[in-house]
């Protein structure tokens, strides 16, 4: 990802360098724009979260009984994606295993990401595995796993808080596994577990069975999106640590911070498109960060993600975007009721569009569920409206600039045909 970020930053330049000139040109830049780029990665655990003081004075609450020595409650974190959940829970809880293990209290915590967790078998090899008990990846009954687990935890004797991050993930695909995590302390004599879950799915909450739920959610933190002023001072602070001194303008940290807000408040956005803007003002050889490069980062990312999502979907995917685009053709900046978008309106496209790519097509509900997956990949979003006693319908609209999508369409050769200018 990054490195298809770094060539399209090349290609908008369209500079021409040798390869001796451009790794020169890191070494030794004549205008250092970055002081530590990588402080600007995600992974990166920040020394100071602005307009999260609640959150984590929320959860150090709910944790506070570890340095006791005592159990603490489990805790559920929700909340738009970019929203610092993910950050404040490393962060809190490296802090905590400083402070327990200064007075003694033998604690351990284990970050999953659920992502890569996709079955009962890894998540309870890789939890032995953060306690230093190896096992093989395959070939053991997973029982057997899950009791060397229990085994190697209770001779430990420590507390250990597991975060599920993105927690949604592994109801889906180890559903067992969760409802073992939230009875463990039973099996348990001489150690203790505590769950910490993070999602940004909102439907999680309905899906998951009455009995994990009131286990796992007995303390709930909202994490609401952050506002334009609050990702301004996000930004200022991270500046400092990942940008050389006076090298980012004002004005890119209030654009970027305008186009995350707009975009759910997301501060994985606004950063992203800081460092893009530096990565940008680095290639150009530009002494300064400024909204301009901001404005070229936002282009940068907008082509790859769309690119990289486009390639991955199913001709029926794209064919529903295609007729989603004809029919935003056909509106034109019209904003009458009769001329929205409606999922009715795009199977009758979709339906001509797979007649004349000679495509067996697929049921209308079928495409509401592409639909679906197409809001959440961020392509196109879809609002419900009441329409009185007509009940409801979901309106759709496009999410990204539609010449994007048409320009990765035209990857697919099978769609040229039907593309518009
Ligand atoms: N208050 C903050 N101060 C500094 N950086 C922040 C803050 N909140 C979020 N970030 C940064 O923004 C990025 C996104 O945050 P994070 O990964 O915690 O979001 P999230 O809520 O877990 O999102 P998702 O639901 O998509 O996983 C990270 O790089 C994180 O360090
Ligand atoms: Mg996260």
């Amino acid at each position: 990802m990054l490195f298809a970020v770094y060539k399209v930053v090349t290609n908008i330049l369209n500079k021409k360098e040798s390869l001796d000139d451009i790794f020169s040109r890191f070494h030794s830049p004549e205008v250092p724009i970055f002081k530590d780029r990588d402080s600007l990665l995600a992974t990166h655990v920040p020394e100071s979260l602005p307009h999260r003081d609640k959150e984590i004075a929320g959860l150090a609450n709910v944790l506070g009984p570890i340095m006791r020595g005592q159990t603490p409650s489990n805790s559920f974190l929700y909340g738009k994606p970019g929203g610092g959940k993910t950050v404040v829970a490393k962060y809190v809880i490296q802090y905590l295993k400083e402070k327990a293990i200064g007075v003694g209290v033998n604690y351990d915590y284990a970050f999953l990401n659920c992502q890569h967790v996709d079955t009962e078998y890894r998540l309870w090899a890789t939890l032995c595995s953060k306690i230093g008990e190896h096992v093989p990846t395959t070939g053991l009954p997973t029982k057997d796993v899950f009791d060397i687990f229990l085994k190697t935890l209770e001779e430990k004797k420590v507390h250990m808080t597991i975060v599920l991050d993105e927690i949604d993930l592994i109801t889906k695909k180890a559903p067992d596994s969760l409802y073992s995590l939230t009875r463990i302390n039973s099996d348990l004599e001489f150690s203790k577990i505590s769950l910490i879950g993070i999602t940004n799915s909102v439907e999680f909450k309905q899906s998951v069975n009455s009995r994990i739920r009131s286990t796992l959610m007995e303390q709930e933190l909202v994490f609401s999106p952050y506002t334009a002023a609050q990702l301004q001072d996000i930004l200022k602070e991270r500046v400092i640590e990942g940008f050389a001194e006076n090298v980012v303008d004002a004005s890119a940290i209030n654009r970027a911070s305008a186009l995350a807000a707009a975009e759910h408040g997301d501060a994985r956005r606004a950063l992203d498109l800081l460092r893009v803007a530096g990565e940008v003002a680095e290639q150009k050889q530009d002494a300064k960060v400024t909204s301009i490069h901001v404005g070229m980062a936002q282009e940068v990312i907008e082509k790859d993600t769309v690119k990289e999502v486009l390639i991955g979907l199913p001709i029926h995917s794209k064919i529903v975007l295609l007729a989603i685009i004809k029919l935003d053709i056909a509106r034109g900046k019209s904003k009458k009721e009769e001329d929205m978008i409606s999922t009715g309106k795009i199977y009758d496209n979709y339906l001509k569009l797979c007649d004349r790519l000679t495509i067996k097509p697929v049921s209308q509900r079928r495409v509401g569920d592409l639909i679906n997956e197409l809001d959440l990949l961020g392509m196109i979003r879809a609002n419900v409206i009441s329409k009185g006693r007509y009940g409801r319908t979901r309106i759709i609209t496009l999410a990204v600039q539609r010449a994007e999508i048409v320009h990765s369409l035209r990857n697919d050769s099978r769609m040229v045909e039907e593309l518009p200018n």
